[in-house]
């Protein structure tokens, strides 16, 4: 019998409990365990259930938009919306070996799971979860490979009308096959823990991932400079070589906002230490970039040297910090310092501890700081990670194994790093980029996805990763432009860049001992479309920074696969290779050398080529021209698309915005501004202005008003395309001052 609970049901058979948490309308967690008390969650969940709307009828569990009926013997559940549709059924659930199948029923295919490589939809595929340090796994990033950096065990099913995620909250190494070794059978199991997952559901898409991120949490609003170019590189070796790269950028005039120092900054490769030798009078050269734009963000691996007498290692040691072996010695793995100790950042002590030990780079003018090596990354293990039985200690003072903690380790990292951050300089959003991830990890971490390699396939294959991320809560995302390992050319880089125009995350990266690949380092012709379309970038920072506000409310990703808003049209199912940037800019990279058009699929409406103006009409494929210094873009008619003036780093005086209406059908759009640095759009200090085109009598109507006014609005020059005759536009618009151009 079905009993309620102050958390939702619970129904038990044979000692076997299942608990129905009901956490909205939509939102339903399934736990089996052997008692009666709903278990722990990871710390991917945040979410609380504050009141549970509900009722019970026999076996029927009904919420305003759910049916659930449970079976009492088998506690197999299956799961209808309010129109009877049949939206999951399970097949088996195995309590012993931690499975549970589902069968396939309608859905036309199965996008997330984070970073995965391979084509989006993941029907007839396989794959594990376990956060995995991937150069170097023969044969390198490809199809046959599918451990990366970062697990998300989260999924969505997709079919035209309804769609809905299943987030299986278990840390342990976890799988999940969508119909590939029984075709109509999906199953996901995990390698310990319990069967426990959330059940989804929303009729579209962007409902599901919302549904996610309430569940696990936002992206907080970024720092808006992190939003412009950055360049990296393993390493700029020396002071002299980074304030070299920092001039010619600007004598090059590529707008750039972010430097990062990798590894050789260190001393001896020991964290929170300079190598005064390389890099003198540090905190001088740092405040000398600060002065011409630009932020330095150094790499910090969670490695500890073990090194006497090295402080961080000795207070590690002394407060018992790092994560010990099965006998209970701490563990010595091998990192880049050589022998090294992990820290245990399960322990919130740990995490504070760890967070409090960047307060001097902080101090010396870093302004973010790159968590690298959080699987955690280990040279003398064959899993080339700390062994699965080494143990950490919660903060109960319960002892856990790795392999509960393995895939939340970077997590921990990154929370550590985050609220350190936030606790040296409450003022200023921290910014913080990781490797390794978990389901949540976007509330404290951009994320990139590693060490991809300076092919082709690498950077193709980022944007079905990217918009499988997207799906799976993570907004910020970007991968290394120009790829890291092995030599890249003028060419790759170039088309490489114009892809990162529109990654949030937008930063050139390569490793030791390949070709040097900042934009000036191939032909003249390269650095020049390189320049060109940084500069773009630079034009949609205010269109991505509303991009980014939207995502922390609601978790809507920036990069979206093409059925995010057309979900009705299944030609958009199984496109891989262009995506929408926000709603209204389409995206159509080219991926292959040599290749100066492409096909392009425009759904349904119409749509103006970004660089042409000409318009076109959508619901098929149409060949698009793409000689080297043109990526085709594509903006949807309606759109409205505000433009900044190009800068050589972001900076907030800007007073002009220039607003670009590609004419459609009736459209509405609103445009928020704040300091871009710190918390006090949350006391409201920001302002948003809303604008409204309509068509009457052959007229265009176009009105802009204000809706929030407690932090500044640029003068604003409109520019409206499609509609010829500019005396019969109306201006309608108080207290902003607007000029059509
Ligand atoms: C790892 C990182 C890479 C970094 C290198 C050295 O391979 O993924 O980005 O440059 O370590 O720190």
């Amino acid at each position: 019998m079905i009993r309620k609970t102050n958390y939702g049901y619970v129904v038990d058979k044979n000692n076997v409990f299942l608990h129905i948490g009901i956490y909205s309308s939509n939102v339903i967690r399934l736990a089996y365990t052997n008692d009666n008390s709903l278990p722990n969650s990871t710390f991917a969940v945040i979410k609380e259930i504050n009141n549970i709307e509900a009722s019970l009828d026999g076996n029927k569990i009904m919420t305003e938009n759910l049916d659930i009926t449970i079976d009492d013997v088998t506690l197999k559940v299956s799961i209808f919306n309010k129109e009877g549709v049949l939206l999951s059924k399970d097949r088996n659930i195995d309590i012993n070996m931690i499975n549970v199948e589902k069968e396939i029923l309608w859905e036309q295919g199965f996008y997330g799971l984070g970073e995965k490589y391979g084509w989006m939809n993941h029907k007839g595929s396989k794959f594990s979860n376990w956060n995995t340090d991937v150069l170097g796994v023969t044969p390198l990033h490809n199809a046959t490979v599918d451990e990366y950096h970062t697990s998300i065990p989260f999924y969505i099913g997709l079919d035209r009308d309804k769609a809905y995620g299943i987030y299986f909250d278990n840390s342990f190494r976890t799988k999940f096959d969508f119909g590939r070794e029984v075709e109509d059978i999906l199953s996901f199991s995990a390698e310990d823990g319990i069967i426990d997952y959330y059940f989804i559901y929303g009729e579209k898409v962007s409902n599901v991932i919302s549904g996610f991120t309430d569940l696990t949490g936002n992206m907080p609003l970024p720092r808006k400079e992190f939003l412009g170019f950055q360049q990296c590189r393993w390493s700029y070796e020396n002071r002299e070589e980074l304030i070299e790269v920092a001039h010619k950028m600007r004598e090059e005039n590529i707008p750039c906002d972010v430097l990062y120092l990798d590894i050789d900054y260190m001393k001896d490769y020991k964290v929170f230490t300079i190598d005064s030798k390389k890099f003198s009078e540090f905190k001088e050269m740092i405040s000398h970039l600060k002065s011409i734009g630009y932020k330095v963000v150094v790499i910090i691996d969670p490695g500890v040297k073990v090194e006497k007498n090295y402080w961080v290692y000795e207070e590690g040691m002394e407060k018992d910090y790092f994560v010990k072996d099965s006998k209970g010695d701490v563990y010595i793995g091998e990192v880049w310092p050589g022998d090294s100790v992990f820290p245990d950042f399960l322990r919130s002590e740990v995490r504070k501890w760890w967070g409090a030990l960047h307060k001097e780079l902080i101090m010396d003018g870093i302004e973010g700081i790159w968590n690298d090596m959080n699987e955690p990354a280990n040279f003398n293990d064959d899993s080339k990670t700390i062994p699965k039985d080494t143990i950490h200690i919660d903060d109960n003072g319960d002892k856990k194994e790795h392999k509960e903690i393995h895939n939340l380790y970077g997590f921990y990292e990154a929370e550590a790093t985050y609220n350190g951050l936030l606790e040296i300089q409450p003022e200023k959003r921290p910014f913080v980029l990781t490797r390794a991830a978990f389901a949540g990890t976007q509330r404290y971490s951009a994320l990139w996805t590693g060490d991809n390699h300076s092919i082709w396939e690498h950077m193709e294959s980022s944007i079905p990763m990217f918009m499988n991320l997207g799906l799976s809560g993570y907004t910020f995302i970007g991968a290394d432009v120009g790829g890291f390992a092995g030599d890249s050319n003028g060419e790759l880089l170039t088309r490489w860049t114009q892809l990162g125009v529109f990654t949030p995350l937008f930063r050139n990266h390569s490793a030791k001992d390949t070709l040097h690949q900042e934009p000036w380092c191939f032909e003249r012709k390269y650095t020049d479309i390189i320049r060109k379309y940084t500069e773009l970038r630079y034009r949609f920072i205010s269109y991505l920074y509303n991009l980014m506000r939207e995502s922390s409310l609601n978790g809507s990703p920036v990069i979206r696969p093409l059925f995010y808003h057309y979900q009705q049209d299944e030609k958009t199912y199984n496109i891989n290779d262009q995506f929408l940037f926000g709603k209204d800019i389409m995206v159509c990279p080219i991926v292959k050398p040599g290749m100066t058009k492409r096909m392009v699929y425009l759904p349904e409406g119409e749509w103006y080529d970004y660089w042409t103006k000409e318009k076109l009409v959508g619901g098929e494929y149409i060949i698009a021209d793409a000689p080297l210094d043109i990526i085709p873009i594509y903006i949807k008619a309606g759109g409205i698309i505000p433009e900044d003036e190009v800068s050589q780093f972001i900076s907030n005086s800007n007073d002009i915005l220039y607003i670009n209406i590609y004419k459609g059908e009736e459209s509405k759009s609103k445009i928020y501004f704040d300091d871009g640095t710190t918390f006090n759009y949350k006391e409201g200090l920001y302002s948003e202005i809303e604008i409204a085109v309509e068509e009457e009598d052959n007229h265009l109507n176009i009105s802009l008003s204000i809706d929030k006014d407690n932090y500044r609005i640029p003068k604003i020059k409109l520019r409206v395309f499609g509609w010829e005759d500019k005396n019969s536009i109306n201006l309608d618009f108080s207290e902003i001052e607007v000029e059509l151009i």
